[in-house]
Protein backbone atom coordinates (compact mmCIF):
# COMPACT_ATOMS: atom_id res chain seq x y z
CA UNK A 1 0.00 0.00 0.00
CA UNK A 2 2.91 2.46 -1.24
CA UNK A 3 0.98 4.76 -3.25
CA UNK A 4 2.65 6.89 -5.69
CA UNK A 5 5.77 6.62 -3.28
CA UNK A 6 6.34 9.18 -0.96
CA UNK A 7 7.10 7.25 1.95
CA UNK A 8 9.75 5.40 0.27
CA UNK A 9 11.33 8.66 -0.80
CA UNK A 10 11.54 9.96 2.78
CA UNK A 11 13.25 6.58 3.56
CA UNK A 12 16.17 7.48 1.07
CA UNK A 13 16.71 10.62 2.05
CA UNK A 14 17.10 8.68 5.58
CA UNK A 15 19.86 6.62 3.84
CA UNK A 16 17.38 3.14 4.75
CA UNK A 17 16.66 0.91 2.28
CA UNK A 18 12.92 0.66 1.55
CA UNK A 19 10.84 -2.03 0.06
CA UNK A 20 7.08 -0.92 -1.39
CA UNK A 21 4.33 -3.05 -2.64
CA UNK A 22 1.14 -2.42 -4.03
CA UNK A 23 -1.89 -3.90 -6.70
CA UNK A 24 -2.12 -0.53 -8.51
CA UNK A 25 0.80 -0.68 -11.45
CA UNK A 26 0.20 3.08 -12.09
CA UNK A 27 1.10 3.27 -8.01
CA UNK A 28 4.14 1.16 -9.07
CA UNK A 29 4.94 3.44 -12.28
CA UNK A 30 4.78 5.97 -9.98
CA UNK A 31 6.96 5.07 -7.27
CA UNK A 32 9.84 3.71 -9.69
CA UNK A 33 9.65 6.80 -11.22
CA UNK A 34 10.11 8.96 -8.05
CA UNK A 35 12.80 6.72 -6.22
CA UNK A 36 15.48 5.40 -9.34
CA UNK A 37 18.26 7.05 -10.30
CA UNK A 38 17.60 9.40 -13.17
CA UNK A 39 20.50 10.44 -16.29
CA UNK A 40 19.36 13.58 -16.60
CA UNK A 41 21.06 14.55 -19.75
CA UNK A 42 19.49 11.07 -20.94
CA UNK A 43 16.42 12.03 -19.91
CA UNK A 44 16.44 15.40 -21.85
CA UNK A 45 17.59 13.83 -24.80
CA UNK A 46 15.10 11.27 -24.63
CA UNK A 47 12.00 13.43 -23.80
CA UNK A 48 12.82 15.66 -26.76
CA UNK A 49 13.32 12.61 -29.31
CA UNK A 50 10.49 11.78 -28.66
CA UNK A 51 8.56 15.06 -29.07
CA UNK A 52 10.46 15.56 -32.20
CA UNK A 53 9.16 12.27 -33.77
CA UNK A 54 5.18 13.11 -32.68
CA UNK A 55 4.90 16.22 -34.18
CA UNK A 56 6.75 15.24 -37.13
CA UNK A 57 4.27 11.91 -37.49
CA UNK A 58 1.82 12.37 -40.39
CA UNK A 59 -1.68 12.20 -39.55
CA UNK A 60 -2.50 9.02 -41.43
CA UNK A 61 0.26 7.39 -39.41
CA UNK A 62 -1.34 8.37 -36.51
CA UNK A 63 -4.85 7.07 -37.37
CA UNK A 64 -3.12 3.64 -38.85
CA UNK A 65 -1.39 3.00 -35.12
CA UNK A 66 -4.83 4.07 -34.22
CA UNK A 67 -6.53 0.85 -36.05
CA UNK A 68 -3.30 -1.36 -34.79
CA UNK A 69 -3.64 -0.66 -31.30
CA UNK A 70 -7.84 -1.28 -31.70
CA UNK A 71 -6.96 -4.53 -33.26
CA UNK A 72 -4.91 -5.89 -30.41
CA UNK A 73 -6.96 -4.60 -27.66
CA UNK A 74 -10.23 -6.81 -26.73
CA UNK A 75 -13.72 -5.39 -27.15
CA UNK A 76 -13.88 -4.26 -23.73
CA UNK A 77 -11.01 -2.28 -23.71
CA UNK A 78 -11.78 -1.23 -27.50
CA UNK A 79 -15.33 0.11 -26.28
CA UNK A 80 -13.94 1.83 -23.30
CA UNK A 81 -11.05 3.97 -25.15
CA UNK A 82 -13.64 4.79 -27.85
CA UNK A 83 -16.50 5.97 -25.13
CA UNK A 84 -13.47 8.25 -23.21
CA UNK A 85 -11.35 9.22 -25.95
CA UNK A 86 -12.24 11.17 -28.84
CA UNK A 87 -10.58 9.44 -32.28
CA UNK A 88 -8.60 12.88 -32.96
CA UNK A 89 -7.20 12.16 -29.70
CA UNK A 90 -6.44 8.43 -29.86
CA UNK A 91 -4.11 8.80 -32.69
CA UNK A 92 -2.09 11.04 -31.27
CA UNK A 93 -1.86 8.90 -27.79
CA UNK A 94 -1.13 5.50 -29.67
CA UNK A 95 2.06 7.73 -31.30
CA UNK A 96 2.74 9.09 -27.88
CA UNK A 97 2.83 5.54 -26.62
CA UNK A 98 4.48 3.87 -29.73
CA UNK A 99 7.29 6.40 -28.90
CA UNK A 100 7.51 5.80 -25.44
CA UNK A 101 7.14 1.80 -25.75
CA UNK A 102 10.89 1.65 -27.79
CA UNK A 103 12.93 3.48 -25.10
CA UNK A 104 14.43 -0.04 -23.91
CA UNK A 105 15.80 0.89 -20.96
CA UNK A 106 12.80 0.51 -17.78
CA UNK A 107 13.05 3.27 -15.41
CA UNK A 108 13.38 5.96 -18.36
CA UNK A 109 10.35 4.34 -19.59
CA UNK A 110 8.41 4.55 -16.83
CA UNK A 111 9.20 8.10 -16.47
CA UNK A 112 7.72 8.73 -19.65
CA UNK A 113 4.98 6.82 -18.93
CA UNK A 114 4.57 8.75 -16.41
CA UNK A 115 3.91 12.17 -17.88
CA UNK A 116 1.91 10.15 -20.48
CA UNK A 117 -0.53 9.40 -18.02
CA UNK A 118 -0.65 12.36 -16.36
CA UNK A 119 -1.91 14.08 -19.22
CA UNK A 120 -5.24 11.92 -18.68
CA UNK A 121 -5.53 11.83 -15.25
CA UNK A 122 -6.39 15.33 -13.82
CA UNK A 123 -8.80 16.65 -12.31
CA UNK A 124 -10.84 17.95 -15.37
CA UNK A 125 -9.77 14.63 -16.94
CA UNK A 126 -7.01 15.89 -19.48
CA UNK A 127 -7.01 14.98 -22.87
CA UNK A 128 -9.79 12.30 -22.45
CA UNK A 129 -13.38 13.62 -22.72
CA UNK A 130 -14.05 12.88 -18.75
CA UNK A 131 -14.91 15.56 -16.42
CA UNK A 132 -13.79 15.06 -13.21
CA UNK A 133 -11.60 12.45 -13.78
CA UNK A 134 -9.49 12.09 -10.81
CA UNK A 135 -10.69 10.07 -7.50
CA UNK A 136 -14.44 10.66 -8.38
CA UNK A 137 -17.01 8.45 -10.49
CA UNK A 138 -15.59 10.20 -14.37
CA UNK A 139 -18.34 11.90 -16.67
CA UNK A 140 -18.74 12.36 -20.19
CA UNK A 141 -18.66 15.43 -21.14
CA UNK A 142 -21.86 16.28 -22.98
CA UNK A 143 -20.48 19.45 -25.27
CA UNK A 144 -16.95 18.58 -26.82
CA UNK A 145 -15.02 21.26 -28.64
CA UNK A 146 -11.44 20.40 -30.72
CA UNK A 147 -8.53 22.51 -29.55
CA UNK A 148 -9.55 25.02 -31.90
CA UNK A 149 -12.62 25.92 -30.29
CA UNK A 150 -14.78 23.27 -33.01
CA UNK A 151 -17.92 21.95 -31.63
CA UNK A 152 -17.27 17.90 -32.07
CA UNK A 153 -20.37 17.11 -29.98
CA UNK A 154 -23.59 18.58 -28.25
CA UNK A 155 -24.43 21.13 -30.72
CA UNK A 156 -27.77 21.11 -29.86
CA UNK A 157 -27.22 21.35 -26.15
CA UNK A 158 -25.55 24.84 -26.13
CA UNK A 159 -29.49 25.64 -28.08
CA UNK A 160 -30.51 24.65 -24.50
CA UNK A 161 -29.26 27.71 -22.47
CA UNK A 162 -29.06 26.37 -18.67
CA UNK A 163 -26.56 27.10 -15.95
CA UNK A 164 -24.80 23.92 -16.24
CA UNK A 165 -23.54 24.31 -19.69
CA UNK A 166 -19.77 24.98 -18.95
CA UNK A 167 -19.66 21.96 -15.86
CA UNK A 168 -21.08 19.86 -18.85
CA UNK A 169 -18.47 21.23 -21.73
CA UNK A 170 -14.87 20.52 -22.25
CA UNK A 171 -12.22 21.86 -24.94
CA UNK A 172 -9.91 19.22 -26.01
CA UNK A 173 -6.55 19.76 -25.37
CA UNK A 174 -3.68 19.26 -27.85
CA UNK A 175 -2.01 16.08 -27.12
CA UNK A 176 1.64 16.78 -27.79
CA UNK A 177 1.64 20.10 -26.48
CA UNK A 178 0.01 18.39 -23.21
CA UNK A 179 2.68 16.13 -23.16
CA UNK A 180 5.76 18.88 -23.72
CA UNK A 181 4.43 21.07 -20.98
CA UNK A 182 4.47 18.08 -18.60
CA UNK A 183 7.54 16.95 -19.78
CA UNK A 184 9.39 20.02 -18.80
CA UNK A 185 7.93 20.10 -15.30
CA UNK A 186 8.36 16.94 -14.25
CA UNK A 187 12.03 16.72 -15.24
CA UNK A 188 12.55 20.20 -13.23
CA UNK A 189 10.98 18.42 -10.45
CA UNK A 190 13.61 15.54 -10.88
CA UNK A 191 14.84 14.92 -7.27
CA UNK A 192 18.37 14.90 -6.47
CA UNK A 193 18.60 11.73 -4.52
CA UNK A 194 22.12 10.74 -3.83
CA UNK A 195 23.69 8.34 -6.31
CA UNK A 196 24.81 5.69 -3.33
CA UNK A 197 21.40 5.11 -2.12
CA UNK A 198 20.29 1.75 -1.12
CA UNK A 199 18.40 0.43 -4.16
CA UNK A 200 14.72 0.87 -3.32
CA UNK A 201 12.34 -2.68 -3.81
CA UNK A 202 8.97 -1.54 -5.89
CA UNK A 203 6.89 -4.52 -6.70
CA UNK A 204 3.35 -5.50 -7.23
CA UNK A 205 2.19 -7.28 -3.92
CA UNK A 206 -0.75 -7.77 -1.92
CA UNK A 207 -0.56 -6.66 1.61
CA UNK A 208 -3.33 -9.38 2.40
CA UNK A 209 -0.48 -11.63 1.84
CA UNK A 210 2.98 -9.80 1.84
CA UNK A 211 5.53 -12.10 0.06
CA UNK A 212 8.10 -11.21 2.56
CA UNK A 213 9.86 -13.35 5.33
CA UNK A 214 8.63 -13.18 9.21
CA UNK A 215 11.00 -11.56 11.76
CA UNK A 216 12.20 -9.99 8.48
CA UNK A 217 11.34 -5.91 8.06
CA UNK A 218 12.47 -2.84 10.58
CA UNK A 219 9.96 -0.46 9.79
CA UNK A 220 6.50 -0.28 8.19
CA UNK A 221 5.23 3.11 7.21
CA UNK A 222 1.73 3.04 5.20
CA UNK A 223 -1.85 4.77 4.61
CA UNK A 224 -4.37 2.04 3.87
CA UNK A 225 -7.47 2.95 1.72
CA UNK A 226 -10.32 4.17 3.48
CA UNK A 227 -13.26 2.09 3.69
CA UNK A 228 -15.87 1.73 1.26
CA UNK A 229 -14.13 2.61 -1.94
CA UNK A 230 -13.48 6.13 -0.58
CA UNK A 231 -11.01 6.22 -3.05
CA UNK A 232 -11.48 4.26 -6.07
CA UNK A 233 -7.73 4.31 -7.69
CA UNK A 234 -7.85 2.08 -10.17
CA UNK A 235 -11.16 3.25 -11.32
CA UNK A 236 -9.31 6.27 -12.42
CA UNK A 237 -5.90 5.06 -13.49
CA UNK A 238 -7.55 3.04 -15.97
CA UNK A 239 -8.12 6.09 -18.20
CA UNK A 240 -4.11 5.62 -18.89
CA UNK A 241 -3.03 2.38 -17.90
CA UNK A 242 -5.26 1.18 -20.70
CA UNK A 243 -2.36 2.35 -23.01
CA UNK A 244 0.31 0.52 -21.16
CA UNK A 245 -1.34 -2.93 -22.32
CA UNK A 246 -3.95 -3.49 -19.61
CA UNK A 247 -6.83 -4.54 -20.30
CA UNK A 248 -10.77 -3.29 -18.59
CA UNK A 249 -11.15 -6.40 -17.85
CA UNK A 250 -7.67 -7.54 -15.95
CA UNK A 251 -8.24 -4.50 -14.18
CA UNK A 252 -11.57 -5.03 -13.32
CA UNK A 253 -9.54 -8.06 -11.52
CA UNK A 254 -7.12 -6.06 -9.84
CA UNK A 255 -9.88 -3.48 -8.32
CA UNK A 256 -11.85 -6.90 -6.72
CA UNK A 257 -8.42 -7.47 -4.71
CA UNK A 258 -8.57 -3.78 -3.55
CA UNK A 259 -8.35 -3.39 0.28
CA UNK A 260 -12.09 -0.94 0.98
CA UNK A 261 -14.24 -2.55 -2.09
CA UNK A 262 -17.38 -2.65 -2.11
CA UNK A 263 -18.26 -6.23 -3.52
CA UNK A 264 -18.71 -8.85 -0.38
CA UNK A 265 -19.64 -11.68 -2.79
CA UNK A 266 -17.52 -14.91 -1.73
CA UNK A 267 -15.76 -12.46 1.30
CA UNK A 268 -13.92 -14.20 3.70
CA UNK A 269 -15.02 -12.29 6.83
CA UNK A 270 -13.21 -12.34 9.98
CA UNK A 271 -13.97 -13.23 13.18
CA UNK A 272 -13.79 -9.20 14.43
CA UNK A 273 -13.35 -7.94 18.22
CA UNK A 274 -16.40 -6.92 20.38
CA UNK A 275 -16.04 -2.66 19.49
CA UNK A 276 -15.22 -3.39 16.01
CA UNK A 277 -18.21 -5.85 15.79
CA UNK A 278 -20.34 -3.31 17.28
CA UNK A 279 -19.45 -0.20 14.67
CA UNK A 280 -20.45 -2.60 11.81
CA UNK A 281 -23.78 -3.50 14.00
CA UNK A 282 -24.89 0.31 13.47
CA UNK A 283 -24.45 0.57 10.29
CA UNK A 284 -25.85 -2.68 9.31
CA UNK A 285 -28.49 -1.60 11.28
CA UNK A 286 -28.89 1.36 9.11
CA UNK A 287 -28.26 -0.31 5.85
CA UNK A 288 -27.32 -4.59 5.85
CA UNK A 289 -25.36 -3.99 2.57
CA UNK A 290 -23.15 -0.89 3.69
CA UNK A 291 -22.71 -3.14 7.14
CA UNK A 292 -20.97 -6.22 5.00
CA UNK A 293 -19.09 -3.92 2.97
CA UNK A 294 -17.34 -2.02 6.13
CA UNK A 295 -17.04 -5.77 7.84
CA UNK A 296 -14.84 -6.59 4.65
CA UNK A 297 -12.57 -4.02 5.49
CA UNK A 298 -12.35 -4.82 8.54
CA UNK A 299 -11.49 -8.16 7.75
CA UNK A 300 -9.16 -6.81 5.40
CA UNK A 301 -7.38 -4.99 7.79
CA UNK A 302 -7.33 -7.88 9.90
CA UNK A 303 -5.36 -9.89 7.14
CA UNK A 304 -3.37 -6.74 6.93
CA UNK A 305 -2.36 -5.97 10.17
CA UNK A 306 -1.65 -10.24 10.80
CA UNK A 307 0.88 -10.02 8.30
CA UNK A 308 2.60 -6.88 9.47
CA UNK A 309 3.02 -8.95 12.64
CA UNK A 310 4.48 -11.68 11.16
CA UNK A 311 7.35 -9.38 8.87
CA UNK A 312 8.00 -7.08 11.68
CA UNK A 313 10.88 -8.23 14.05
CA UNK A 314 10.21 -8.40 17.41
CA UNK A 315 10.61 -4.52 19.02
CA UNK A 316 10.17 -3.08 15.80
CA UNK A 317 7.20 -0.91 14.51
CA UNK A 318 4.28 -0.24 11.98
CA UNK A 319 2.69 3.19 11.44
CA UNK A 320 -0.47 3.44 9.94
CA UNK A 321 -1.78 6.35 8.94
CA UNK A 322 -5.69 6.20 7.76
CA UNK A 323 -8.73 8.36 8.56
CA UNK A 324 -12.52 7.30 9.03
CA UNK A 325 -15.06 6.82 6.88
CA UNK A 326 -18.73 8.39 6.74
CA UNK A 327 -21.34 5.52 5.67
CA UNK A 328 -24.93 6.51 6.05
CA UNK A 329 -23.92 9.23 8.11
CA UNK A 330 -22.49 6.72 10.80
CA UNK A 331 -18.49 7.23 11.41
CA UNK A 332 -16.48 4.25 10.78
CA UNK A 333 -14.51 4.82 13.60
CA UNK A 334 -11.67 3.53 11.90
CA UNK A 335 -8.91 4.66 14.38
CA UNK A 336 -10.48 2.77 17.29
CA UNK A 337 -11.53 -0.20 15.59
CA UNK A 338 -7.44 -0.93 14.19
CA UNK A 339 -6.54 -0.39 17.23
CA UNK A 340 -8.55 -3.01 19.01
CA UNK A 341 -8.11 -5.39 15.95
CA UNK A 342 -4.44 -4.33 16.17
CA UNK A 343 -3.90 -5.17 20.13
CA UNK A 344 -6.49 -8.19 19.48
CA UNK A 345 -3.76 -9.88 16.79
CA UNK A 346 -0.80 -9.32 19.71
CA UNK A 347 0.33 -5.41 19.11
CA UNK A 348 0.84 -2.83 21.54
CA UNK A 349 -0.23 0.25 20.85
CA UNK A 350 1.87 2.88 22.43
CA UNK A 351 0.32 5.86 20.45
CA UNK A 352 -1.93 7.24 18.45
CA UNK A 353 -1.66 10.61 17.02
CA UNK A 354 -4.12 13.07 14.71
CA UNK A 355 -3.08 14.20 11.87
CA UNK A 356 -5.69 17.41 10.75
CA UNK A 357 -6.20 17.47 6.84
CA UNK A 358 -6.52 20.91 5.16
CA UNK A 359 -10.55 20.62 4.26
CA UNK A 360 -9.42 22.49 1.27
CA UNK A 361 -6.79 20.25 -0.11
CA UNK A 362 -8.64 17.36 0.64
CA UNK A 363 -9.50 14.77 -2.78
CA UNK A 364 -12.93 14.16 -2.00
CA UNK A 365 -15.27 16.67 -0.89
CA UNK A 366 -17.30 15.09 2.27
CA UNK A 367 -20.63 16.58 1.79
CA UNK A 368 -21.62 19.61 0.03
CA UNK A 369 -23.04 21.94 3.44
CA UNK A 370 -19.88 22.51 4.75
CA UNK A 371 -20.53 22.72 8.67
CA UNK A 372 -17.95 23.16 11.37
CA UNK A 373 -19.72 22.22 13.97
CA UNK A 374 -21.13 18.98 12.50
CA UNK A 375 -18.64 15.98 14.47
CA UNK A 376 -18.76 13.88 11.69
CA UNK A 377 -17.20 16.18 9.27
CA UNK A 378 -14.56 17.51 12.16
CA UNK A 379 -13.66 13.75 12.48
CA UNK A 380 -13.38 13.49 8.21
CA UNK A 381 -10.63 16.04 8.44
CA UNK A 382 -8.61 14.22 10.38
CA UNK A 383 -6.53 11.31 9.80
CA UNK A 384 -5.11 9.03 12.58
CA UNK A 385 -1.39 8.11 12.88
CA UNK A 386 -1.16 4.46 15.07
CA UNK A 387 1.65 2.97 16.46
CA UNK A 388 1.59 -0.65 16.05
CA UNK A 389 4.80 -2.39 18.42
CA UNK A 390 5.24 -5.92 17.99
CA UNK A 391 6.58 -6.70 21.13
CA UNK A 392 9.56 -8.96 22.24
CA UNK A 393 8.46 -12.53 23.00
CA UNK A 394 4.64 -11.99 22.15
CA UNK A 395 2.69 -14.53 19.88
CA UNK A 396 0.10 -13.97 17.46
CA UNK A 397 -3.14 -13.25 18.65
CA UNK A 398 -6.03 -13.68 16.72
CA UNK A 399 -4.96 -16.72 14.40
CA UNK A 400 -5.47 -17.27 10.50
C1 LIG B 1 -4.02 5.70 0.63
S1 LIG B 1 -3.19 4.99 -0.71
C2 LIG B 1 -1.61 5.23 -0.27
C3 LIG B 1 -1.27 6.64 -0.56
C4 LIG B 1 0.20 6.85 -0.34
N1 LIG B 1 0.45 7.17 1.04
C5 LIG B 1 0.70 8.00 -1.22
O1 LIG B 1 1.41 8.81 -0.71
O2 LIG B 1 0.38 8.01 -2.37
C6 LIG B 1 -3.53 3.31 -0.51
C7 LIG B 1 -2.83 2.41 -1.52
O3 LIG B 1 -3.14 1.05 -1.15
C8 LIG B 1 -3.18 0.29 -2.34
N2 LIG B 1 -3.84 -0.99 -2.07
C9 LIG B 1 -5.16 -1.22 -1.98
N3 LIG B 1 -5.39 -2.54 -1.75
C10 LIG B 1 -4.16 -3.13 -1.67
C11 LIG B 1 -3.71 -4.47 -1.42
N4 LIG B 1 -4.58 -5.47 -1.23
N5 LIG B 1 -2.39 -4.72 -1.38
C12 LIG B 1 -1.49 -3.72 -1.61
N6 LIG B 1 -1.84 -2.42 -1.86
C13 LIG B 1 -3.17 -2.15 -1.88
C14 LIG B 1 -3.91 1.20 -3.32
O4 LIG B 1 -3.66 0.80 -4.65
C15 LIG B 1 -3.30 2.57 -2.97
O5 LIG B 1 -2.21 2.84 -3.80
Amino acid sequence: MMGSGTTLVEALLAERKPIGFDTDPLAIRIAKAKTMDLDKPKVLETGNAILNSVYQRPIDQRDQLREEYHSNWDSNTSKFVNYWFHSKTQGDLCTLMNEIRRIPDETLRTFFEIIFSAIIITKSGGVSVALDLAHTRPHRAKILHDSNGDILWGKEKLDQPSARLPFLSKKLRPVFDEFSNRFQRNFANLPDLKTDHPIPEIKYGNAKNIPLAENSIDLIVTSPPYASNAIDYIRAHKFSLIWMGFSVNELAQRRSRTIGGESTAGMKFEKLPSYTRHVIQGIEDCDPKKGRVLHRYYSEMTQVLREMYRILKPGKVAILVVGSSNMRGRDTETGECLTEIGRKIGFDVPAIGIRNIDRNRRMMPVGAKLSKDSQIQKRMHQEFVIGFLKMIGEGLGIAG
